[in-house]
């Protein structure tokens, strides 16, 4: 009989953030794997170390301060990356995965590798031996496998596994695959590798949604003998991004009349939190119909479904929305709450806050409290995660003040505080705009003496009320490879766009710092 046990491998914090303006500095990194220890996913791949100094302290770091799940760095089959890896991911000890990959479809053979068939093999193997000499779990990904010859894939995975790989991942590099067509593949790799039968080694699958298809093909994949599925929170990735977590999850679940006796370790009602701090950590929003973690999921309006609902919850709902977190609010905090009240329910959100941070985010509490009634727990998350993106802040917000009507020309009067050592200065500048915005945003520009481009913006109320605190997401693009997320939260839509704006700014000034002082040493698989 198969083993039943799907290993859940989440790489949000490699190919997640590989996507486009998600990138997160390592404090961020840090927060989303704390809240992947209480999901209690298996693996977590926390990065790429040879990438960037950046990088391999994100590995270094979360493979130091997590316990729970494995951490595995990513490395190409080149000893520089492999040994990267490993020194990366030593404080993990035993628990220290590396995942090796090597293009071996034809079309990347020929036109990317310039590579035979044979070298690819001796090359794979060697890379899997390195790996292997510093750590025991090793990983193997033949990189574009769903477009690679059937018979040479299967040669490549008994290579690998003979070397000691003890995963191989099958990885639907382009997102080509349909669900058929993949399992019958998985199924015939399981059949041809004696070690896959025996349960020495596992089949991992790692699906691209360029169809939709993802989560389709990762399912297709386990009915057919894979044991490890590759996913990440709110389904982020490279272009349409990767299976989603929550959905691998919850189709199993929901249809484990389907999959008989398959189990895995994840906490549901972890989900819903963790799509949270995803999409704040990372500045992609969720949108409103994704399956079980955007806001409509469970919301019925047709006054039909409605009654079902009332008169029977399964009428209408196949999973109950409290299995994955949902609806499990508690009583909000009011400007009366005190530090400790307040440190309390941040401890119960999961968050892990140093003292100054904890008073950082106390004294913009009761900036909020004094301003509205009651501040929700998506308040404080907000707040929090406000707070933590704000490390090693160089411009802070002291002063803002806009006119703006139908008959007014917009203008606005910044004053900011540049830390600059132990001491502060404190600037003003003045700008007019098309609106109080762009003038505010031309004010900062003014004073820091960084233009930048805002290439997308996005509002959105955190709770619900007139009242509610006003989320801004901005993504900005300062002359870089990369746009920069800049995220700020207050009940003044023009302060949380300074904030997220200034947000955006400071995080650019310490990545061109990073990237002055390391450069980037190679280029994205
Ligand atoms: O999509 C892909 O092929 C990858 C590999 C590095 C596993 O992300
Ligand atoms: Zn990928």
């Amino acid at each position: 009989m198969k083993n039943q046990r799907i290993i859940i491998f989440d790489t949000t914090l490699r190919d997640g953030e590989q996507c486009p303006g998600a990138s997160m500095n390592l404090r961020e990194k840090l927060e989303v794997a704390r809240q992947l220890a209480r999901l209690k996913v298996d693996v977590i791949e926390a990065g790429f170390p040879i990438i960037s100094d950046g990088d391999f302290a994100s590995v270094q770091t979360i493979a130091r301060e997590i316990k729970g799940p494995k951490i595995c760095g990513l490395a190409r089959c080149v000893s520089k990356d492999i040994d990267a890896a490993g020194a990366a991911l030593k404080p993990a000890g035993k628990r220290a995965r590396i995942h090796v990959f090597l293009a071996t479809s034809k079309i990347h053979r020929e036109f990317k590798l310039g590579k035979a068939q044979d070298e690819i093999i001796r090359l794979a193997v060697e890379g899997v031996k390195r790996a292997r000499a510093l750590v025991d779990d090793v990983e193997f990904s033949p990189e574009d496998a769903s477009r690679t010859e059937p018979d040479f894939l299967i040669q490549v995975c008994r290579a690998v596994v003979a070397a000691g790989a003890s995963t191989v991942n099958i990885p639907d590099t382009v997102g080509f695959a349909l669900p058929d067509q993949f399992g019958a593949l998985i199924g015939q790799l399981f059949e041809s590798v004696p070690e896959f039968k025996s349960g020495k080694a596992i089949i991992s699958v790692h699906c691209h949604n360029d169809l939709g298809l993802a989560v389709a093909n990762s399912l297709a994949a386990v009915r057919n003998g894979a044991r490890q599925v590759e996913c990440t929170i709110n389904g982020i990735g490279e272009r349409a991004g990767n299976a989603s977590l929550e959905e691998v999850i919850m189709a199993m679940k929901t249809r484990r009349d389907f999959y008989t006796g398959i189990e895995c370790g994840v906490v549901t009602r972890e989900i819903v939190k963790s799509s949270r701090l995803v999409a704040r950590m990372s500045g992609l929003a969720v949108q409103r119909n994704k399956a079980i973690v955007g806001e409509n999921a469970f919301a019925h309006s047709a006054g039909i479904h409605q009654d079902g609902i009332l008169k029977k919850r399964e009428t209408y709902e196949i999973m109950n929305p409290v299995e994955v977190g949902w609806g499990t609010t508690e009583l909000p905090l009011t400007k009366h709450s005190g530090r400790a009240a307040m440190a309390a329910r941040l401890k119960h959100l999961g968050f892990q806050l140093a003292d100054e941070e904890l008073n950082a985010v106390f004294s913009r509490f009761k900036e909020i409290g004094d301003k509205k009634k009651f501040v929700y727990d998506d308040d404080l998350s907000a707040l929090v995660e406000g707070q933590i993106t704000e490390v090693n802040e160089t411009w802070v917000l002291d002063y803002l003040s806009v006119s703006s009507g139908n008959q007014t020309v917009p203008t606005a009067t910044v004053r900011l505080k540049k830390a600059n050592g132990k001491h502060a200065e404190l600037c003003q500048e003045a700008a007019i705009g098309d609106g109080p915005v762009d003038a505010a945003l031309k004010a900062i520009d003014r004073l820091t003496r960084i233009t930048g481009k805002l290439m997308d913006y996005s509002l959105r109320a955190v709770s619900q009320g007139k009242d509610a605190l006003g989320e801004v997401t901005v993504k900005v693009d300062f002359g870089n490879k990369d746009l920069v997320t800049g995220k700020g939260a207050s009940t003044d839509i023009i302060e949380a766009s300074t904030r997220a704006y200034l947000n955006a700014v400071n995080r650019h000034m310490i990545m061109d710092k990073e990237s002055r002082k390391t450069g980037r040493k190679c280029a994205q698989p």
